[in-house]
């Protein structure tokens, strides 16, 4: 039993819908957050940069006593979980990735998967590609241009028009079947993403990362012995103008 807060982090406001995800499963646990906004987007950052990102946040989390990080974030996920586990082996990682396999799962003829250019350019996305896929269904990999930073100010008017650049070329929407949001800041944005895509079912991975999270604090003995709703603290870093 240990009632050290859960570490969050993502380039901003994205990470809290694995937050929510994660909080509903575990209500009793504390929680600490950290949206590095100075440093949104994640999406468009070269190896190095992503890994001193995450390194930073990491270091972050874990001065405010975090007993196991989630990296909520599909792109630094993709990109450096891995380098993080290798660095921090006391640490345990959760991390967050395109729920590809969960999609080919259904039997779905047309899968759209969205994620940033980071995400969608990835080995390891072309890998759970590769290993889900199934003979008869279609996966469209599209990187979403501009659209976590359009989310992040959640303008609504400037997030319908970033959809509207990135979606543009999508053939035959209407018969999409399921569209992969494999960015943890597009699930705020479902309602808009949806009406392009009329009969389309939306996954997300929250709720993976979610029930993994409870799987590692339970076998290593971590889950908190708070009987009440635990506490969440937010941090997020600011953008220098
Ligand atoms: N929300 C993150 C993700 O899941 C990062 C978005 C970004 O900063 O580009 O990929």
């Amino acid at each position: 039993m240990n009632s050290s807060p859960i570490g969050v982090f993502d380039s901003g406001i994205g990470g809290t819908t694995i937050l929510k995800s994660v909080r509903k499963l575990l209500p009793n646990e504390n929680y600490v957050f950290f949206g590095d906004s100075a440093n949104c987007p994640f999406g468009t950052k070269n190896i190095d940069e992503l890994k001193s990102i995450v390194r930073n946040a990491t270091d972050f989390l874990i001065k405010k006593g975090a007993k196991i990080i989630i990296v909520a974030c599909n792109t630094a996920t993709t990109q450096t979980i891995e380098y993080l586990r290798e660095l921090y082996p006391n640490i345990p990682f959760v991390g967050t990735e395109p729920a590809v396999k969960l999609a080919c799962g259904t039997g779905k003829k047309m899968l759209l998967l969205l994620s940033t250019e980071g995400t969608a350019h990835s080995p390891r996305t072309q890998e759970l590609i590769e290993q889900n896929i199934r003979p008869n269904q279609q996966i469209v990999n599209l990187p979403c241009i501009g659209l976590a930073e359009a989310i992040e100010t959640t303008d609504a008017d400037r997030i319908h028009e970033c959809l509207v650049k990135n979606f543009k070329n999508v053939e035959k929407p209407e018969e999409v079947d399921i569209v992969i949001l494999g960015c943890t800041h597009y699930p705020l944005a479902s309602e808009q993403i949806k009406s392009f895509f009329p009969n389309a079912s939306l996954l997300d991975g929250g709720d993976g990362v979610a029930r993994q999270t409870q799987k590692i604090l339970s076998e290593r003995k971590l889950l908190s012995p708070n009987t009440e709703s635990g506490t969440v603290e937010y941090f997020f870093s600011k953008k220098v103008k």
